[in-house]
């Protein structure tokens, strides 16, 4: 099938490209500006000015058989504040604004239900620009691959975006249309945990009015929690992700383990609905867990359960 381009503007084109290099299905990255207002190519001193008109924006091209347009859109709002003007990070002014820009009705059509859904999601109209590419300027050479070129160079976007960038895209893979939930459970807690270094990763399903064990990685743990127990029943009844800094410092809290410090718990939806289960984290530090943990770990336990991003209802 033919490759197909869109262009996303996230902040600082060297974290975007850095992210879209390593997303399954991408064919080729390269960082430019676009929609500009002076007719021709910039210098990237003349678009830290500001006066250009120009976003940092990175020209995408994919495989469509491999990856979708919506699937592309859902990964470019894991790495930008789409409620922030202008700002991206530390990193501000009009060049680091927020914009997909495609080149034709059909791709169009495709991005807006996410974006639509984006919004419903966050309940705030988005500050990301949505509208037809006018022009683009590849970047001088320096910016392309600007982080493999100097690595540990600056970046915008935690790194561990990129760890569970990795780990999100091995997950789906290696699940692929398996239909038995328990080994996606168990495959997924397994991979979750080693390669994260969490001390204990699991999930819990609802069964009646209480949770039960399901497939772990880790120590022995409680067989059942009741419903509004602990972090796992108050996940589920309070139907939202709670992390859980100090585990001392959270009234209720089941000590399955005396080495646990910090935990996550993460409620699974069918179809927006119930909650079906929950994919409980916990580690022997404190302060582990933070919104980057929970946004990844929300769609690693959908794709266990097959529950498509654009099936959820708010
Ligand atoms: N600490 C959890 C119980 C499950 S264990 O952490 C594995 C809670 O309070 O719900």
């Amino acid at each position: 099938m033919a490759e197909r381009i869109i262009y996303f503007a996230g902040g600082c084109f060297w974290g975007v490209e850095h992210f879209f290099q390593g997303v399954d299905g991408v064919l080729e990255t390269t960082p430019g500006y676009a929609n500009g207002n002076i007719g021709r190519a910039p210098s990237y001193e003349e678009v830290y000015t500001d006066r250009t008109g120009f976003a940092e924006t990175v020209r995408i091209k994919y495989n469509p058989a491999r990856i979708g347009l919506p699937d592309l859109v859902d990964l470019y709002f894991t790495i930008i504040d789409p409620l922030s003007q202008n700002k991206q990070g530390p990193d501000e002014g009009t060049r680091y604004r927020t914009g997909i820009y495609y080149t034709n009705q059909e791709d169009a059509d495709a991005i807006i239900p996410r974006y639509n859904l984006e919004s419903t999601r966050l309940g705030a109209p988005l500050k990301v620009e949505l509208m037809p590419l006018r022009d683009f300027y590849p970047a001088e050479e320096r910016h392309s691959h600007y982080l493999d070129k100097n690595p540990g160079g600056y970046c915008h976007i935690p790194l561990l975006t990129f760890r569970y960038l990795r780990l999100y895209q091995d997950i789906k893979n290696l699940l692929g249309d398996e239909p038995d939930l328990v080994a996606r459970m168990a495959e997924a807690a397994s991979m979750i945990g080693k390669r994260m270094k969490f001390f204990w990763t699991g999930f819990y399903r609802v069964d009646g009015d209480s949770l039960v064990l399901g497939p772990f990685c880790g120590d022995e743990a409680c067989l059942r929690i009741g419903y509004g127990r602990g972090v796992c029943g108050t996940a589920w009844k309070e139907r939202r992700t709670v992390i859980v800094p100090d585990v001392e410092r959270f009234p209720g809290h089941i000590a399955c383990s005396s080495l646990s410090r910090s935990e996550i718990v993460v409620p699974v939806f069918t179809a927006g609905h119930d909650v079906v289960a929950v994919l409980d984290i916990d580690s022997t530090e404190t302060d582990t867990f933070s919104p980057v943990d929970a946004l990844w770990l929300d769609r690693i336990a959908r794709i266990v359960f097959g529950v498509e991003t654009g099936d959820i209802a708010f």
